[in-house]
């Protein structure tokens, strides 16, 4: 990590410069925040779990089709990407009611939409990311409709794949939110997904339980929210067995 030059720090990541023109470095952080960063902690070992939860997605989604800026993991917490233009939207796709929806709508929470209904908010820390219709969207030019049309089309591939994936482990994929940028290639852009996909952005809730298995346990301090990421990437496989937090030696006799 030494002398790399760091291009920008949010709350979760770190970019770096890459080693080619048009690469990044994402480096994953064990900081988390919740309600526009008013609650804050470092929770070990998130960062880790959340470089190889979105290495494992970002792969399988490349793999079907649905473009994305992830190129290969590097180490445990640092995975090289494209760098990309993003698009200053939270894509968020909803299956059940939760959240900001369930309160705004007086909805109960984990009640099955008709459809998956896609959002946006505008990505603006200050403002508090607010949700905005898609004419805001065209009129002030973040987007243009042709972008929306293949926005809303992506976001929807990724939906399936997400939601299969998960259900295979006993996960209900309740809703979850990306984000998308730019890549030019010449004079032809092409959208791809961007950022991270994670238990930090994503509702992920035991088929059978219903037990919270994403970032709303640390917003609504349900436990320890590494166990809870520990467990979706175990069922994952993404993680081996037998490999888990304790720092505890075993002894062997
Ligand atoms: N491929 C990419 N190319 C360029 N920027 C990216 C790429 N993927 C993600 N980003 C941006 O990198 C930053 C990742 O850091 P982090 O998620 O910690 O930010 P944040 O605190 O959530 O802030 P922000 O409000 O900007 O998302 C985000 O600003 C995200 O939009
Ligand atoms: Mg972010």
């Amino acid at each position: 990590m030494a002398r790399r030059k760091k291009i920008y720090e949010g709350k979760a990541k770190i970019l770096y410069e890459g080693p080619e023109p048009g690469t990044l470095v994402q480096y994953f952080k064990d900081d988390a925040t919740a309600f526009n960063a008013e609650k804050k902690a470092t929770i070990e070992g998130k960062g880790v779990l959340n470089n190889r939860l979105s290495e494992y997605f970002m792969t399988g989604l490349n793999a079907i089709g649905v473009p994305t800026h992830f190129i290969k993991r590097i180490n445990m917490r640092e995975q090289l990407i494209r760098a990309v233009e993003i698009i200053p939207l939270e894509i968020i796709v909803r299956n059940f009611a939760a959240g900001s929806m369930a309160k705004r709508l007086g909805l109960e929470e984990g009640a099955a939409l008709p459809r998956p209904i896609v959002e946006f908010s505008y990505k603006d820390d200050k403002l508090g990311d607010p949700l905005v219709p898609e004419e805001y969207i065209i009129a002030f030019g973040w987007a243009s409709q042709q972008d929306m049309d293949d926005i809303v089309a992506l976001a929807l591939r990724v939906n399936d794949f997400l939601s299969g994936v998960m259900y295979g482990v006993g996960i209900k994929l309740v809703d979850f939110k990306i984000e998308i940028g730019r890549v030019y290639d010449g004079d032809y852009m092409r959208l791809v997904v961007a950022d991270e996909i994670s238990p930090d952005s994503c509702r992920l809730w035991d088929i059978k339980t219903g037990q919270k298995l994403d970032k709303d346990v640390f917003r609504r301090d349900l436990g320890n929210l590494t166990d809870a990421y520990t467990e979706v990437a175990r069922r994952l496989g993404v993680l081996p067995s037998n490999v888990t937090h304790a720092t505890k030696p075993t002894l062997i006799n």
